[in-house]
């Protein structure tokens, strides 16, 4: 369904929107990329062309949009550390939320009318219910929890009035790399689990501190749901195809369901890796949730969705041959 279909992706230079591409080329897409590189890389895209905008670029975009003619917009980009949002709401208010307005506000007067959203389990932040729907409230524990939560509605008023159909993804914690090591994950500075700790057993950081051990969970550490890389690429793929067949405007939780305490991933890793590294306990950082998981019903039976790699020694494999490799270049 996707050969030949005109796909622009925003972000498509970073983690996710890169492995994302790379199968929507496989499908036989025609994709360009619009990516400012601010935290992206032009060796990350392996189909379609780069277009070096920002996305807050109005005329850029228009420009962009109007001669590309895309059917559906697929939007990744927007910075993704919530900590620096606490301290600088700013920052985030402006990329994730002013220029995707922009974006939408392009797509608008170019008669660009399909729309995929990166959304985040963050939207939900400090919730108690576990797993999640989809219709569970929005707690959204920092500035950037709440600017993709402010998008959420944007999309849901432009949808009301006719203006577009979206799909709202609500990744949980993204992770794994591409089977043959060829993406993954380069944040900088990065702040994710997985990473952080293969980066320890690397040597590269000399220990590794766990945010709090007095959580109401049975470990008294956090519990996330982490979803492999390749089953949210798969989650974007289905999410084009229900949009063009003329489907109306969803959001889907992506996650498998099941949740891994920090200790759990701890010693997945320390198992995968072979290599026993210091652990120290520090204090709760403000505005984490004790546990977040997917209920990820709704994306089965809307979508489809049967997710392959739901298996947390797999994700952290994939993980550790890409950071091998990034090591050795
Ligand atoms: N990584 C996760 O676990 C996770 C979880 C939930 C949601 N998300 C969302 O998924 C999306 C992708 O996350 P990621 O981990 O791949 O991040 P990333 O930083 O690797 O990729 C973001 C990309 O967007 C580009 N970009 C940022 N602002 C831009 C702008 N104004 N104009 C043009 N390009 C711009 C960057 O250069 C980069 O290539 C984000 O929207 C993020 O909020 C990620």
């Amino acid at each position: 369904m996707l050969k030949n279909t005109r796909i622009l992706v925003t972000g498509g230079a970073g983690y996710i929107g890169s492995h994302t591409l790379r199968l929507l080329g496989e499908k036989g897409a025609d994709i360009l990329v619009v990516d400012n590189l601010s935290s992206g890389y032009r060796e990350f895209i392996t189909y379609g062309e780069l277009k070096k905008v920002d996305i807050g670029n109005l005329s850029a975009m228009k420009e962009t949009l109007s001669s590309f003619r895309p059917r559906i917009v697929i939007h990744f980009a927007a910075f993704i550390q919530a900590e620096e949002s606490v301290r600088n709401p700013m920052k985030y208010y402006l990329n994730n939320l002013s220029k995707t307005i922009m974006l939408l506000q392009a797509m608008q007067e170019a008669g660009v009318e399909l729309f995929i959203f990166s959304s985040s389990a963050a939207v939900y932040g400090l919730t108690d219910t576990v797993p999640i729907p989809e219709g569970a409230p929005f707690r959204p524990a920092n500035p950037y929890g709440r600017s993709k939560a402010a998008v959420e509605t944007v999309l849901q008023d432009l949808s009301n009035a006719g203006a577009i159909r979206f799909v709202s993804l609500r990744y949980f914690n993204a992770s794994g790399a591409s089977i043959d090591a060829r993406l993954g994950e380069r944040h900088r500075p990065e702040t994710h689990l997985i990473p952080l700790l293969l980066k320890t057993a690397k040597g590269e950081l000399p220990s590794f501190t766990i945010y709090g051990d007095d959580y109401p969970t049975p470990d008294g550490t956090c519990i996330r749901d982490y979803i492999h890389v390749l089953d949210l690429a798969e989650a974007h793929v289905l999410a084009a195809e229900y949009l063009l067949s003329g489907a109306d405007s969803a959001v889907f939780n992506c996650g498998y369901g099941r949740g891994y305490s920090v200790r759990e991933v701890v010693d997945v890793v320390k198992k995968v890796t072979g290599v026993d590294f210091p652990v120290n306990i520090g204090p709760r950082r403000p505005g984490d949730p004790p546990v977040l998981i997917a209920d990820p019903a709704r994306i089965k039976q809307t979508l489809g969705w049967k997710p392959r790699y739901d298996d947390l020694e797999f994700i952290v494999k994939t993980a550790w041959e890409w950071e091998r490799k990034e090591s050795s270049q």
